[in-house]
Order: C-alpha cells, then sequence, then structure tokens
C-alpha cells in the first residue's frame, strides 16, 4: 500500500508537538498585549503581485505559486508585510495612531531545507505605523527582547544586530555611488558574511569589478561595531543629513539603554538584511553561540505602504520564526514538558453505573473541570490504573455497589484517601477539593 508522506519541508504537529508551539504562542501573546499590540489575521492565498519586486527577488523566487481556476495568478504568503502594509493602507485615516499591531500567521517559501529552515514555518510580526522617528524602533526592539526573555532567555543567549541602510546610502553616496550601484553593494554586503568575497560577483557581473579602494572602504564601514567608531568613519563626510542620522542613533540607543536594554545590543554595519522594501534602522536577533541561522529580523520600510497603492505611512517592524526559536528554547533546557492530564477520572462499572455517572460528567465538565472515563467497559482493576497513570488528581469510583446506596465514592488519588458522598453532592464535593 502507498504511504503518503509529508511535502518536504512541512510540518506535522502531534500533541505534544502543538503543546509546545501553543506554549509560545500564548506567550508571545502575552508579551505583544503587555506592550499595547493588537492582534489582526489575514488570508494565507494572496495575489501574486503582492510579492512581485516588493519583497525583493530572493523571496520572489522561493514563491509556492500557481494559477487558480478563476485564472488568477496567485501565492502562498511568503511573509506578512505587504499584506499587512494592505491592511493599514486601507484603513489609515480611521485608525487611532500609532498603529501598533501583531500576528501570529503561518508562511510559505520554497526555501533549500536546514536545520530551522523549512518550506512552512510560523512568525509572530509585530509592526508599528504612523510614527517616523526612532521612537517605533525602541518599542519593537524592547517587544523583541521581551518575546525571548519571556522564555527564560537571557543576554548570554540572544542577541540584537542593529544597523542603518540609511547611513549605508549616505556613505556610499558620498563615495560617489549611484542608487544601482548602492542597491547592488548592499545586495554583496548582505551575503558577505556568508559568502565572503564571492558576495560582490553579483556587483561585478553588473557593473564591472568594483575598484580597490572602495571596496576596502565597503570592507571597512561593514566591520564597524559601535557608535564611535561609525562617528569616526563618518566625521570627514558631515553635513546635516548625517548629523541627523547619527541624532537618531544616539536617541534609539540612549532610549534601549534606559529601559536597561543595551546588553542584548549590538551595533553591526554588517547587517543590511535581504528584503527590498527596507529604508532606514534594520535589526536581526541571533543566538550567542552563532550556531543557529536568525531568530528574528526586521527594520524600517517607509515607502512599501505607499507604493502598495495606500497613503504615504512610514512603518516598522520584526519578525520571530517559530523553527530556531524552538531550537534554541530546547538547546537551552528551556522547553516545558507537557502533559495532557485530566483533573477527574471516573472509574464505571456497568451499563446502569454508566449512565449515573454521564450526569456527573456532563455537569463537572461544564463546570470547566477536564473529566475523561473509559468510552467501553473495562475491568475495575483496570480502570484504577489508568486513572493513576492518567495524572487526575481525583477518581471518582461508580460501583453498582455504590449506585444501590445511592453513593459514589471519591478518592483523593494523591493521598490515596477515599470518601463516599450522596450522588446529589458529588459537584459540591469535588469543587470543594478543588478550590481548598
Ligand atoms: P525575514 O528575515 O525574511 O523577515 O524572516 C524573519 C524570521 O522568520 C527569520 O529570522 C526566521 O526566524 C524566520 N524564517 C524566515 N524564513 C524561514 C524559513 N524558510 N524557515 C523557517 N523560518 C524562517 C521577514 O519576513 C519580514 N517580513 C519581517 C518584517 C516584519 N519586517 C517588517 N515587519
Amino acid at each position: 500500500m502507498a504511504t503518503f508522506q509529508t511535502l518536504p519541508g512541512f510540518r506535522e504537529f502531534y500533541p505534544e508537538d502543538l503543546s509546545r508551539r501553543n506554549h509560545i504562542f500564548r506567550l508571545w501573546r502575552q508579551t505583544a498585549g503587555a506592550y499595547g499590540f493588537a492582534e489582526y489575521d489575514a488570508p494565507v492565498l494572496e495575489p501574486l503581485d503582492l510579492y512581485k519586486t516588493k519583497s525583493g527577488d530572493e523571496i520572489e523566487g522561493q514563491l509556492f505559486s500557481f494559477t487558480d481556476k478563476g485564472g488568477r495568478e496567485v501565492a502562498l504568503r511568503p511573509e506578512m508585510t505587504p499584506t499587512v502594509c494592505r491592511l493599514v493602507g486601507a484603513k489609515a485615516s480611521a485608525l487611532k495612531r500609532p498603529i501598533k499591531w501583531y500576528s501570529i500567521a503561518e508562511f510559505y517559501r520554497y526555501e533549500r531545507m536546514q536545520k530551522g529552515r523549512g518550506r512552512c514555518f510560523f512568525q509572530f510580526n509585530a509592526d508599528i505605523f504612523g510614527e517616523p522617528g526612532p521612537e517605533a524602533e525602541i518599542e519593537l526592539i524592547a517587544l523583541l527582547t521581551q518575546c525571548l526573555c519571556s522564555f527564560g532567555l537571557t543576554e548570554q543567549d540572544f542577541y540584537v544586530r542593529l544597523s542603518d541602510r540609511n547611513l549605508w546610502f549616505y556613505y556610499l553616496e558620498a563615495l560617489g555611488l549611484d542608487e544601482a550601484r548602492i542597491r547592488a553593494v548592499l545586495g554583496a554586503v548582505d551575503k558577505f558574511e556568508k559568502m565572503g568575497d564571492d558576495a560582490f560577483k553579483a556587483y561585478a557581473e553588473q557593473f564591472g569589478e568594483l575598484e580597490a579602494g572602495l571596496k576596502a572602504k565597503v570592507l571597512e564601514f561593514l566591520q564597524i561595531k559601535s557608535l564611535p567608531a561609525l562617528e569616526a568613519v563618518l566625521a570627514p563626510i558631515g553635513g546635516e543629513k548625517l548629523a541627523a542620522r547619527l541624532g537618531d542613533w544616539r536617541k534609539l540607543l540612549g532610549g534601549l539603554a534606559a529601559m536597561g536594554l543595551e546588553r542584548f545590543v549590538e551595533v553591526d554595519l554588517g547587517v543590511v538584511r535581504g528584503l527590498a522594501y527596507y529604508t532606514g534602522f534594520v535589526f536581526e536577533a541571533f543566538d550567542r553561540k552563532g550556531e543557529l541561522r536568525a531568530l528574528a529580523g526586521g527594520g524600517r520600510y517607509d515607502d512599501l505602504v505607499q507604493k502598495l497603492g495606500g497613503p504615504a505611512l512610514p512603518a516598522v517592524g520584526f519578525a520571530i520564526g517559530d523553527m530556531t526559536f524552538a531550537l534554541l528554547l530546547e538547546q537551552r533546557g528551556l522547553m516545558p514538558t507537557f502533559v495532557q492530564a485530566p483533573d477527574i477520572y471516573c472509574v464505571i462499572g456497568g451499563e446502569a453505573e454508566r449512565r449515573a455517572a454521564f450526569a456527573d460528567i456532563q455537569a463537572l465538565r461544564a463546570m470547566g473541570y477536564r473529566v475523561d472515563y473509559p468510552l467501553k467497559e473495562v475491568a475495575f482493576g483496570k480502570q484504577f490504573k489508568t486513572a493513576s497513570d492518567s495524572g487526575a488528581k481525583l477518581a471518582l469510583i461508580y460501583g453498582a455497589e455504590e449506585l444501590a446506596k445511592g453513593i459514589v465514592k471519591i478518592r483523593d488519588l494523591g493521598d490515596r484517601t477515599e470518601s463516599e458522598v450522596a450522588s446529589a453532592n458529588v459537584a459540591a464535593t469535588v469543587r470543594e477539593f478543588f478550590t481548598t
């Protein structure tokens, strides 16, 4: 017989897996709520055009896309950013500012599979719309940090690398490059960590070899790891634009320091982010040991809402992926084990006793207790074993003898003590047990 398997890179969630996933989502939701973000959702299938040119070549090449029965070119969403821009853009004038939104959703990219990378994965996305200044970045980097710290991770486990595409533009402009060349250099910088010198091949194919002096300056800039070093390199260039931008940097780093978060954040001009729409500050979170791929990534994208047909609306946001994040929690022993235990297990004799038990089971479940019982008649001894193996705190015993006496036996599965209660008082007695 043919056995059907999941498509490569797709995941199934058995109950224990889903418990772990739910645990992650629960804490992300709680944290986003504490930061005043509101949750939204959107379709999984979108018009292909939403991603064409807007997300960038890399994501475009990874789309799961097809033509639907109505002849529309469609794609499974590879990311949330264009979608949330459409949502916000359509109602921008009616929404209270700043707009602070988050979502937890599944995404699809036809990627080469590796540790922490699949073809379907979840992301927690958080974005702020309508705030042009670095106050939005402060809020978002704080939220990102808290989303990881809520699980017990510390600055010894992860850090956020902070960079700035604006500064890269100003710097490369000052070195005499035009916009097309600047974009190609940034493409090389994005890949430099992984590919080394080969990262400049695409630039060379398009524009010829990057002149050695310029390349040295690019390599010097991408190695900058502090604000003073950045200020020193930019000082000879000068100008108002640059001075204002360095002011934004001081505000951002000062705000994060005042929140006590400076230990999580490192200036690192080597990060530029591959996605096409970023316009200003960009950041990525990584595990400290450098063993895993990125935990999260984000940045400012002030032009995208307008490019997608909405009003001019500044925006900044990030996404955390669930796969590398779960790996990190497991590596650090911070992923709890989940047991699905009932509160109460009912041990039941024959058919008549079953009917008596059913009334109580229904009433107790309506009160919110997790109640389980054997679906079919099973020997008493076996039922007692199931009851104690189940992790339940109480067993309710419905035997023929008890039924005849108009009582139910209640056994505390912790200390193994037993008592008898009148049938009519089962619910009240159980409530008393669980509230004292
Ligand atoms: P991204 O860097 O493409 O950014 O993805 C963010 C995170 O999603 C990554 O750091 C990674 O944890 C996870 N991720 C991405 N691709 C995969 C994959 N194939 N398998 C497993 N995990 C993956 C964005 O998607 C931007 N839209 C984020 C953003 C929100 N920017 C502004 N707002």
